[in-house]
């Protein structure tokens, strides 16, 4: 894969911000509209909203994660938007009425716990997408975002597979099986996904960024918590954490480097669905 061309857009190690409001930027707002944001996280995509339709529409804001639910409203704390709303949801099992909403989002909750990407065949009940089918107004439109490709955290995740080997932790058959540490999806199959809950008018593309890391320790800092495998195999112990990123360092990112600051390719899948 190409490490980087100066032709791509570039992202922020703030990237969620930038990629909600990308996927809000490609989406067809409607005006005064009633909006639900799924697996809203912090609210990236809802803030985006807000920033383009202003205060008149009515916004709701779901995470199956209570102390993302509180982020998301610390957040809209100082943005002048009364009708905002964000409950703990899980999203296979809206709360909603049909038919109640004119644009769904809904950014990288992932999908491969009920899609096989690799053989394109479903391994669960396509409850997420039925869902959000279900509560969007006839008309309406839901716009997803999800990834193909994080170069950054794979390449984290080779270096990690090495120093498995390296300080005996695992064997050579083992580490084949680690968690890439993210949902790693494809245009057609997610497609297939949104054909098999009903939507039609399907746009959907991929898209690729460069994200840019100022130094290394930054690079370090944003993979610790999101190529989360390394934390997890190492019992979240300080000690051995730190062991881990004294060998990974110097090793293989030094590729990425270029004019002081190091590049990483992070590839992105947005589709837009109608009803
Ligand atoms: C990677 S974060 C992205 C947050 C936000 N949508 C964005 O684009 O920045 C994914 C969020 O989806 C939530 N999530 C995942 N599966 C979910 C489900 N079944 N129901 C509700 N929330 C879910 C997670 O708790 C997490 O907050």
């Amino acid at each position: 894969m190409k490490k980087e061309t100066n032709s791509l857009s570039t992202v922020s190690v703030n990237y969620w911000s930038d990629f909600a409001k990308e996927l809000v930027k490609l989406a067809t707002l409607t005006l005064d509209g009633k909006i639900l944001d799924v697996g809203t996280g912090g609210g990236a995509c809802l803030v985006a909203v807000a920033e383009n339709l202003g205060e008149n529409c009515q916004l709701f804001g779901i995470d199956k994660n209570g102390n993302k639910i509180s982020q998301a409203r610390n957040k809209f704390k100082d943005i002048a938007i009364e009708n905002v709303k964000f409950q703990i949801m899980d999203a296979t099992n809206l709360k909603f009425e049909n038919n109640s909403f004119d644009n769904i989002f809904c950014g990288f909750i992932g999908f491969s716990d009920v899609f096989d990407f690799e053989s394109n065949r479903f391994i669960d009940k396509n409850a997420k997408m039925k869902e959000i089918f279900r509560v969007l107004k006839p008309g309406g439109e839901a716009a997803f975002s999800t990834w193909a490709y994080q170069q950054d955290i794979e390449t984290a995740r080779g270096l990690f597979q090495k120093y498995l080997i390296y300080k005996n932790i695992k064997k050579l058959d083992e580490i084949e099986n680690i968690s890439i540490s993210y949902s790693k999806e494809s245009v057609e199959g997610f497609k297939l996904i949104m054909e098999d809950a009903g939507f039609n008018k399907i746009r959907i593309f991929s898209k690729d960024f460069q994200i840019i890391y100022k130094s290394i320790e930054e690079w370090w800092e944003i993979m610790e918590n999101s190529a989360w495998i390394m934390r997890y195999t190492l019992n979240h112990d300080p000690n051995k954490l730190n062991d881990l990123k004294k060998n990974i360092l110097p090793q293989g990112v030094e590729t990425f480097k270029k004019e002081g600051e190091y590049i990483f390719q992070k590839s992105v899948i947005f589709a837009f669905g109608s009803k």
